[in-house]
């Protein structure tokens, strides 16, 4: 949560700096700063509460500007959002701070410093850290070693940018748990949150690690590591491009990232190629697949819900026992430390802190096969686990996860097959037919999402809704929990999600003629399972929307019927079951008129505890 971009060019670094801010707003989005360095060599600064665009209409005046410059866009934790504790921060109008992360010491530090005369203009966190470089480059008057001293005292997350007056050629770079990268221009060089920030101007950076401490001038950059080393880190040409991150006509990323899916699937698809095989996940997991026993999958919000669809499929085609948790459950739980646990992260970003701090756990108690299935290649994920595997989603803004979800899916299903073959239980008749089946998917979600204007309907009946009930069975009952978490964090609707056959151990108490009830009945194994509890809602006249392949008595008597594409694979259903439940929350957000790419409250990223 929250963005930071900054960097020192030959030309006016405010430009540069907004489009950044803009396009690191689905880090956090409730304040926004700039400062640069002027031509009199002073910090001139500019910081709004709300949008980028907002602070943009301040910055247009001719005067502001300077070649040295940093940027914030933030998600609240320690303090209001007020102007006061928007980023940057200042120390004796000499250092300029900007910082994503959390000071768990933040207390004492500021204690300490406040004995020594410095004032607080602010309730963050972060303003400790300006002060705390200040107090040190007052006798060492070095900012470098000024940001590698105050560092060693810090506890905590951190990214962070540092510029001071003394010298606008320079500026410091410091991470710890907190994404940062650089970018290197021609004449310029900049430090971001993530790449897209930096698409505009380059597209060659420097991924820098835990620990590392950067100076960036005009021409160079170098990079000091944990141990105060110098290290050459090297640079890495990324292969997004500015398009990609671009709406393209559509109105918003939501929308266009769940019509995307057809081609993310088919891109992901097709780095898998075309049998299972354990080399696509790094080069010892045919060793380690086969040494496993169990499988323990850790995630957060969307990520979590595909790992719960993913648990059907390990148990039943691998014959693994899997258990799946919540990472900021799992990081301080006690589960037994058995070694032969195969350890699957999985995340969008590969970022969120609760995952990471809960591979690091993991490894600490002895279970070192981690996997981590992630967007986000060169994330702080990937580089922690063993193993790891790309979904080829392509960048996801919205703050609501769409494509990630369904391409996490597609490579869950892919290694629950390649877990199986390696346990000998998919021949290879099967394998090949499975394949077959999965290469379907981009032309199977093509046809869904054909349904949007009969989901338009629907969403317009929800406007007034206040509650809503999501129900499925079996591999369905994830994505009834992943449709009501879409609903609840866009428009803003009290969804929740059951296990159909849980209606009568609670739900059905709230069943009335106000509730809408969200019905997943495929006419698989399960159908008359699911049937019976649409009969329950109906009897106690629930509104049911019934999403089904299947016609019978039964559809006569619902609110609404969706009628989903006909014989699909078992196993393909929660992807394709997925598709209406997205349309049906972003149309939903529409009619209410919320902010669907950034609802209020949340951010995309979660990089604090
Ligand atoms: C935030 C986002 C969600 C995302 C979750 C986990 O809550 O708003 O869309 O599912 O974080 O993020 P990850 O990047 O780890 O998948």
């Amino acid at each position: 949560m929250c963005g930071v971009v900054g960097g020192v060019s030959e030309r006016n670094m405010v430009p540069i700096i907004l489009e950044g801010l803009s396009r690191l707003e689905y880090r956090g989005y409730d304040s926004a700063g700039i400062t640069v360095i002027g031509s009199s060599n002073k910090l001139a600064r500019q910081r709004v509460t709300g949008r980028v665009e907002e602070l943009a209409k301040i910055c247009g005046n001719e005067n502001f500007r300077g070649l040295c410059g940093i940027g914030h866009t933030r998600w609240a934790t320690h303090g209001g959002v007020t102007i006061d504790n928007a980023h940057p921060h200042f120390s004796n109008d000499k250092i300029a701070l900007v910082h994503n992360g959390i000071i768990e010491n933040y207390a004492p530090i500021r204690e300490e410093l406040k004995a020594k005369g410095y004032e607080f203009k602010s309730e963050t966190d972060t303003e400790v850290i300006v002060h705390l470089i200040h107090s040190l480059y007052v006798t060492n008057k070095n900012l470098l070693l000024s940001v590698k001293e105050a560092t060693k005292q810090l506890h905590g997350a951190y990214a962070i940018g540092v510029m001071c007056v003394d010298n606008p050629d320079e500026m410091v770079c410091a991470r710890l748990g907190a994404p940062l990268i650089l970018g290197l221009g021609i004449g310029e060089m900049f430090f971001a949150s993530d790449i897209s920030a930096l698409l505009p101007v380059t597209q060659k950076v420097v991924y820098l690690e835990d620990g590392d401490v950067a100076i960036i001038t005009r021409a160079g950059y170098k990079v000091y590591d944990a141990h105060d080393k110098e290290i050459f880190r090297k640079p890495n040409i990324s292969e997004l491009s500015v398009t990609q991150t671009e709406l393209n006509g559509y109105r918003h990323y939501m929308q266009k990232e769940i019509f995307e899916q057809p081609d993310a699937i088919a891109q992901t698809l097709q780095s898998l190629g075309n049998s299972f095989n354990t080399n696509v996940f790094g080069r010892d997991a045919g060793k380690i697949f086969k040494q496993i026993d169990q499988v323990q999958i850790i995630a957060c919000g969307t990520s979590y819900n595909a790992g719960m669809v993913a648990k059907y499929w390990i148990e039943d085609f691998a014959g693994l026992e899997c258990r799946v948790d919540i990472a900021s459950e799992y990081r301080y739980s006690k589960p037994p430390k058995r070694p032969n646990t195969l350890i699957v992260s999985l995340s969008q970003s590969g970022e969120t802190a609760d995952t990471l701090a809960s591979v690091k756990y993991a490894h600490e108690l002895g279970m070192t096969n981690t996997l981590a299935i992630c967007n986000v290649a060169e994330s702080s994920l990937t580089r922690l686990s063993k193993l790891s595997i790309l979904t080829q989603a392509g960048p996801e803004i919205g703050v609501a996860s769409t494509k990630a979800f369904t391409t996490q899916l597609v490579v869950l299903l892919y290694l629950a097959n390649t877990l199986a073959m390696t346990k000998g239980h998919l021949t290879s008749n099967d394998a090949e037919a499975r394949i077959r089946q999965m290469r379907c998917l981009p032309q199977l979600i093509i046809d869904t999402l054909k349904l949007e204007e009969q989901l338009k309907l629907i969403a317009k009946e929800m406007e007034y809704k206040q509650h809503a009930l999501f129900l499925g069975r079996n591999t369905l009952y994830p994505i009834a929990v992943e449709g009501s978490l879409k609903l609840k964090e866009i428009s803003y609707i009290h969804a929740e999600a059951y296990a159909a056959g849980e209606l009568k151990h609670g739900p059905l108490a709230l069943i009335d003629k106000e509730m809408p009830a969200i019905i997943l009945m495929p006419g698989n194994l399960l159908h008359d399972k699911v049937k019976s509890n649409v009969q329950e809602v109906l009897a106690r006249q629930g509104v049911v929307y019934l999403f089904t392949d299947t016609e019978e008595d039964v559809t006569a008597k619902c609110h609404r019927v969706v009628k989903m594409p006909e014989n699909i694979a078992e196993y393909l259903l929660p992807i394709i079951y997925t598709i209406p439940l997205q349309l049906l929350s972003y149309h939903t957000a529409i009619t209410k008129g919320t902010d669907v790419d950034k609802p209020r409250n949340l951010a995309k990223s979660v990089t604090v505890e």
